[in-house]
């Protein structure tokens, strides 16, 4: 079976068909480049351009870099404030004229993950962090998600912890690796005062570069781990989760992956 995933990011949003079982594109994905300012119409239809040109008709997926509760936007820390309060769901199935499921883009990267990549089959406190422009998290209990942590806001040396600790961070304060992990091992230490995870999921971009820092990181005792799925991850857990949503998948919650 398949379903539309749709990934909004800050410089590009992202769709493809995905295969729900094999956790891969079924189709080619496109991209469109972010409208900016990223305000909520011309995202909408960005979103639409991308269903009309797989054909899609049914069900879809769509990630969001901030809170989402039951389709309404609650947060925006790195696209525009007219995000806040909004009923994001119900714009895009406006715009789309598709039921349209949204979720956290770190939820969603997680729930792929934890079912196709570095967490399959791991049971307890599983936290997986997106290290990108801001920081994305994603908890997982046994498998099952605990959406909305924004453990990226955590404070870190008196700052909000993304705007010191993520990938961006590294490239606008021209951090090197060694800097940047003595940052990501205090945030990492901090988060794991209060969670105690039994394992730590690193994705986002620069996840492809694990080995240039993730030995560096320190004084963190649960395993860290990169993530496998790459960029595909966002898309693939929001078409997990509009399958979910859409009751497509006889009775088995894709998003309980343990
Ligand atoms: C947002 C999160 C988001 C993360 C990654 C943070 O600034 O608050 O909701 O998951 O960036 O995009």
């Amino acid at each position: 079976m398949e379903m539309l995933g749709i990934d909004i990011g800050g410089s590009g949003i992202k769709g493809a068909p995905v295969d729900l079982f094999t956790g891969e594109f079924a189709q080619e994905r496109l991209r469109v480049a972010t409208p900016q300012p990223a305000e909520p119409e011309p995202i909408a239809e960005v979103v639409a351009q991308i269903v009309d040109h797989f054909g899609w008709t049914g069900p879809v997926g769509a990630t969001f870099p901030g809170v989402v509760m039951d389709g309404v936007t609650r947060s925006a820390a790195n696209v525009a404030k007219s995000w806040i309060g909004l009923d994001a769901a119900k714009l895009f199935r406006k715009a789309t004229g598709c039921p349209v499921t949204l979720l956290n883009d770190a939820d969603a990267a997680g729930i792929a993950e934890m079912s196709h990549g570095a967490g399959k089959g791991k049971k307890g406190t599983v936290v997986m962090l997106t290290l990108g422009t801001g920081i994305g998290s994603a908890l997982f209990i046994d498998g099952v998600l605990v959406p909305n942590t924004e453990f990226g806001h955590l404070e870190l040396d008196g700052h909000d912890a993304e705007s010191r600790a993520s990938a961006k961070a590294r490239e606008d304060h021209d951090l090197s690796w060694e800097k940047w992990a003595k940052r990501l091992s205090d945030y990492m230490s901090h988060l794991e005062a209060l969670i105690s995870p039994s394992l730590i999921i690193v994705g986002g971009g620069v996840s492809k570069k694990a080995d240039r820092f993730v030995p560096l990181i320190q004084d963190v005792r649960a395993p860290i781990v990169p993530a496998t799925l790459l960029n595909t991850a966002g898309i693939v857990g929001a078409a997990m989760a509009a399958a979910v949503a859409a009751g497509a998948t006889n009775g088995r919650d894709l998003t309980r992956t343990a």
